[in-house]
């Protein structure tokens, strides 16, 4: 039994990416707490280490690279020995909040690359896998950019609109085959995401009065994202489900 109480994830393997800090990282602990294997990846050689000194048995694989990297993806795959009952993205960066008026090629296509393509790959690399299983669980983390338009650049603002269309395209196309698909949307969280600011265009912008938002913690991310991957939630697929102290209601 973990220490939580709960064995959800006995007997499970489930792929995280971004898995060295934050969102990710808490969702990995949580899952091995709760008794899943974790591929557990990220690009950070260092966070990773770090993470397999606290977890170095069979509950842990850690896999280092570059998910935009179709060799990182294949290393994920290869590690799963044909099994995967879960995949988290978690792996995500942001801009520097920039209009498209100073928009650079580089930080659209890193920006769509990390958040979209890299997730539509391992996507498609994982699902043949939960199709011959006839189950699986995929959530894609989100952000609350992905259904408002002032919380980030465009670049980041266009990447988790994108991802959200793909979470409920894929969650209607694999309904009828066990697979459930799903995201979830941060507000707010305190991780070592960067956040950059080097538009004056946008910090104009951004400084205007706002709500105060008291910033959720990477573990009360990892409790709807475990949520969605787990039986507890058979009945869930297409959402996309807001855990932003509720930022979206007003
Ligand atoms: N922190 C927030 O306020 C917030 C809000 C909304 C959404 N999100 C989303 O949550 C997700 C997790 O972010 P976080 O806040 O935990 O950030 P974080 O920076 O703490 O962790 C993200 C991890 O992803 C890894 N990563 C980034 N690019 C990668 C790549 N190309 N290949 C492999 N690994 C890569 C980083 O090394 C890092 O360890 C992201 O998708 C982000 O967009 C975060």
């Amino acid at each position: 039994m973990s220490s939580n109480g709960s064995e959800r994830f006995a007997g499970k393997t489930i792929i995280v990416t971004g898995a060295g800090s934050g969102i990710g990282k808490a969702t990995t602990i949580r899952l091995i707490n709760e008794g899943a294997r974790v591929i557990a990846s990220d690009s950070s050689r260092e966070r990773m280490d770090g993470l397999a000194s606290e977890f170095g048995g069979a509950e842990l694989t850690a896999v280092v690279g570059d998910i935009m990297r179709q060799e990182t993806i294949g290393e994920i795959i290869a590690s799963a020995n044909g099994v995967v009952d879960g995949l988290a993205n978690v792996a995500g960066v942001m801009d520097h909040r920039e209009p498209i008026h100073e928009l650079k090629d580089e930080v659209w296509d890193r920006v769509m690359g990390v958040n979209v393509t890299a997730v539509v790959r391992l996507m498609r690399a994982t699902l043949p896998l939960m199709l011959d299983a006839g189950k699986g669980s995929i959530v894609n983390v989100s952000s609350a950019a992905g259904t408002r338009g002032s919380m980030a650049g465009a670049a980041y603002t266009a990447s988790k609109h994108a991802l959200n269309g793909l979470t409920k395209s894929s969650a209607f196309m694999y309904h009828h085959k066990g697979i459930r698909v799903n995201a979830v949307a941060p507000g707010a969280t305190i991780t070592n995401i960067e956040a950059p600011m080097d538009s004056a265009y946008a910090t104009e912008l951004f400084e205007l009065p706002r709500l105060p938002l008291v910033p959720a913690s990477a573990e009360d991310l990892a409790a709807p994202i475990t949520w969605l991957l787990s039986d507890d939630s058979r009945n869930v697929t297409g959402i996309v489900l807001p855990s932003d102290g509720g930022r979206t209601a007003f």
